[in-house]
This record gives structure tokens, C-alpha cells and sequence, in this order.
């Protein structure tokens, strides 16, 4: 169960240069924020409007196909590779992570429940590739290569070179060992998919990448390597089902977004940093960066005006980072909102042993390291409370698929709002296109040879 607790941003705990007064706010915004809350429930099924992630937690079919197939190559494969980038990877990470048990691929097949190791590549580096594709024995291995519009090349240039090996191994069998996540009809993915014979998962359409963990994007590596895909998803649909709600003293997203809003264009607090206190829980926060920076760093708003806007996220852990960045957050520029993640109950209770007694480490001997870490993330919070600097809490009980579906739907949710206070379109990534199209002009693609000519100029005059 999300908990949410914003007093640290109001002025009474942190003074008025740097706090809100968050009742006179709540009371500004509530039409405001019961509008965008009504609008994006009441558009959500409309084509184009790319809010159909907000149908995901209701998505039983999708659940069922995924299992279904799950259960059918159960025990034929010893790994599971994903390629994928950006949307299409950094969800399945971060939950996989979150969720396996820690270490999960260096555990024996005992320990795993025989259910495969899990491998994910997100990004072209020639030797983590190569360095890759020379341990994992292909034959034994399931590709899921996930791309939403079939052509990036980043993911298509991985599936070349991974299909080619798996060809030269398997013959014609290699298809057995590929299964693809891409759109329904459009792309070369798709075409490519109907032409060999794949099997094939769709990304759902208005769904957008940093937005589809909850497809068959994430839900597929998921079932694939045991995590209960059906409490995830009701962990989604019962945050679905609170975020209705219009009242912004009742939703924890609106909430969280209006104080983002606020602090960035009232107080210049626009960098967010997101810090969880749990190692499972570190690519929660590259999840966040991405959601929070391509769907809010726009130079548009809806109106045409150019506004070059968006909060910076940075990604931050604890306890590690409090020996990195925390002497930054407390006396460097006040200028960011820090989002700390909690955990109630960790899986294990490991206790310090009570030795070195008589030394200036004897103090810790007989806590738990489950005392340490909630010790540190309470003194990082008063410590920054001390210095002035505003922070929120989110804290879920455990670790688990249900916590996580309502944590990591709430943020979605909340980025969504988020877009709407600063009037920009959060569904777009035209910084992202223009790059990925330049990109195809200087790797040759047919059709960008206009491109390829202007880059050309302007790579000569840099
Ligand atoms: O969020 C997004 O839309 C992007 O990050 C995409 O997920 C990323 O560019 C990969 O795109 P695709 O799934 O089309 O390969």
C-alpha cells in the first residue's frame, strides 16, 4: 500500500522563502486540478490522446495471453534475453530488479525455481554485446526483442546481429527462440514478425513507451521469469480506481504533482531527484528520468508558445548517495525537491553482530542493518529540513508486485497531471525523433537522404 507524506514542502516545517503554503494551494488549484483529473479520465479512450496506459490495470487479456504463453515455453529455456531501449527496456529493468531475488542470475536453477536467468541489453556498446552473446548459449536462450515502432535502430541492429547468431546455431528452428513485442500492424518489426513466423506480443496503440510497462512490454519478461503479473496489475488498477478521485486532499498524484509545479515555478526548485532507500529499488529511479524528462522538457506549450521548460530528474540512492551527492543537497544551490522511497518492511532482518564491543563501532553490534538504513534516511530528512531544502516521501510496505504496480502507476499518473499544470503535451518526444532521425540519415536509411545532406553541412561547420 502507497503512502505519501508532503509536510516537508510546506513553509511551516521549512520556512517561507523555500515552503508552500500547501492549504492555500490545494484551495487554488482544486478546480484546476479536478479538471485535468476529469479531462484525462474523460479523453483516455479517445484515439490519439496516448493515454491508453491509463487502461492497462484493466488489461485481463493481455494478463491471460502472456501467461498462457509463459506456461508454454516453461523449462525450455535457461535465459531470457530482452533487447530493447529507452520505454521498451527501463520499466522491465527496474521491476525485474525490484522484484527477482537479489543476485537472481547468479543463482543455481534450484534456487531460481528453475525459471530462466534474465538478461537485458539497452544500449549498442560492441563489447558488452559481443561480451554478452559469447556466455549465454543461444540455443537455450528466448529473445524478446520489444520495439513499439519496429525500426529503431539501436534494438534492430541488436536483433540482426543476435538473429544471424541464432541462425547459424538452430537453422531454421531459431524462430522457436524469438518472440517479439512490437505494434499491432505498423513497422518493419511487425512485417519482419509476419514473414519469419515469430511469435508476437502488441504494444497496445496510444500507449508510449516510457508508458507501457504495464503492456506486454513489461508483463511478458515478467511472467516469463515468475513475477506475479496479476498483483502487479491489481496493484494498478486499485491506484487507477484511487487517483479518480478530484479532490486533490485525496490524490496522492495530484498532490505530488501541483508541489513539483509549484516548487519549480514559484520557488526555482526545478531539478527532482528521486531516492529510493533499497538497492531492489535503483532503477526505479532510470525508470523516473526518463518519464519525468521526455514526457516535461518541451520547448512548446499547447498554445504555440516557446517555453523551453521542463523539471530536471536526477537519479539518486540511498544510503550510497549520501556519501555522493547529499553534501550537494544540503548546502549547494537550493534548487531541488528530492522524492525519497521507503521501505516499511524489508524480506530480511539481518542483525550486526555484537563484536568489536569495546571499539568506536561497538554501538552498532546487536542493531540491525534494517535499523541503519531507516536510521539514515530519517537523518537525511532532518538534515535537509535543517538546511531548508523541501522533500517528499512515498513509502510502500514491501517490496512487492502490488506495492510496486501502485507506486510506479501513481508516478505515471502524476507526470501525466504534471503535463497538464505546465500546459504542455506529455505524450511527445520530438527532441527524441530528431536525433533518431539523424541517426538513420547518417547510417544510410532510404528516405532520410535530405536529412543526411543538412547534417553533413553542419557536422562540417562544428
Ligand atoms: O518513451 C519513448 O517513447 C521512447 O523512450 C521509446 O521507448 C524509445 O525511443 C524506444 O522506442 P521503440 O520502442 O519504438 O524502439
Amino acid at each position: 500500500m502507497l503512502e505519501f507524506n508532503c509536510k516537508n514542502v510546506t513553509e511551516s516545517v521549512i520556512g517561507s522563502e523555500n515552503g508552500l503554503n500547501l492549504e492555500e494551494e490545494f484551495n487554488n488549484y482544486s478546480d484546476k486540478i479536478a479538471r485535468i483529473i476529469n479531462e484525462l479520465n474523460s479523453k483516455k479512450d479517445k484515439p490519439g490522446q496516448w493515454l491508453q496506459w491509463m487502461n492497462l490495470g484493466y488489461n485481463e487479456e493481455t494478463v491471460w495471453l502472456v501467461k498462457e504463453y509463459a506456461a508454454m515455453v516453461q523449462n525450455q529455456f535457461d535465459n531470457i534475453l530482452v533487447l530493447g531501449i529507452g520505454g521498451s527496456a527501463l520499466g522491465g529493468m527496474a521491476l525485474c530488479e525490484a522484484l527477482l531475488k537479489p543476485y537472481w542470475n547468479l543463482l543455481s536453477n534450484e534456487q531460481r525455481n528453475n525459471l530462466p536467468k534474465i538478461f537485458f541489453l539497452d544500449n549498442i556498446d560492441p563489447d558488452q554485446i559481443n561480451g554478452l552473446l559469447d556466455i549465454l548459449d543461444l540455443k537455450k536462450t528466448l529473445v524478446n526483442v520489444i520495439t513499439k515502432s519496429g525500426s529503431t535502430a539501436e534494438t534492430m541492429s541488436q536483433f540482426m546481429i543476435v538473429k544471424s547468431r541464432l541462425e547459424a546455431e538452430l537453422g531454421d528452428e531459431y524462430r522457436k527462440n524469438v518472440v517479439a513485442t512490437t505494434d499491432k500492424n505498423a513497422g518493419i518489426l511487425r512485417q519482419i514478425s509476419n514473414e519469419e513466423g515469430y511469435k508476437t506480443f502488441v504494444v497496445p496503440d496510444d500507449v508510449g513507451g516510457r508508458f507501457s510497462v504495464f503492456s506486454a512490454v513489461g508483463l511478458l519478461p515478467f511472467a516469463l521469469v515468475g513475477i506475479d503479473i496479476e498483483e502487479l496489475i491489481q496493484g494498478v488498477k486499485d491506484m487507477d480506481l484511487a487517483l479518480k478521485n478530484t479532490d486533490i486532499r485525496h490524490n496522492i498524484a495530484a498532490q505530488n504533482a501541483l508541489i513539483h509545479y509549484l516548487m519549480d515555478t514559484k520557488k526555482g526548485k526545478n531539478l527532482s531527484v528521486m531516492m529510493p532507500y533499497s538497492s531492489k529499488l535503483k532503477y526505479i529511479s532510470d525508470w523516473y528520468v526518463q518519464l519525468w524528462a521526455e514526457s516535461l522538457g518541451k520547448n512548446k506549450d499547447n498554445d504555440g508558445n516557446s517555453v523551453n521548460i521542463g523539471p530536471t530528474p536526477i537519479k539518486a540512492l540511498g544510503a550510497t548517495d549520501q556519501h555522493s551527492q547529499i553534501q550537494l543537497y544540503n548546502e549547494g544551490p537550493n534548487d531541488k525537491l528530492i522524492n525519497f522511497i521507503r521501505v516499511k518492511q524489508f524480506d530480511t532482518t539481518l542483525e550486526i553482530p555484537k563484536i568489536f564491543e569495546f571499539t568506536g563501532i561497538g554501538y552498532l553490534g546487536g542493531k540491525t542493518i534494517n535499523d541503519l538504513i531507516n536510521a539514515e534516511a530519517e537523518s537525511t530528512k532532518v538534515a535537509l529540513i535543517d538546511y531548508q531544502r523541501p522533500n517528499v516521501t512515498l513509502t510502500i510496505d514491501r517490496v512487492c508486485p502490488y506495492d510496486l504496480g501502485q507506486l510506479i502507476y501513481m508516478l505515471e499518473v502524476q507526470t501525466a497531471i504534471a503535463g497538464e499544470l505546465y500546459n504542455i503535451n506529455t505524450f511527445n518526444q520530438p527532441g527524441v525523433e530528431q536525433a533518431k532521425n539523424y541517426t538513420y540519415a547518417l547510417m544510410g536509411r532510404a528516405g532520410y537522404e535530405d536529412s543526411a545532406n543538412a547534417l553533413r553541412e553542419k557536422m562540417a561547420i562544428q
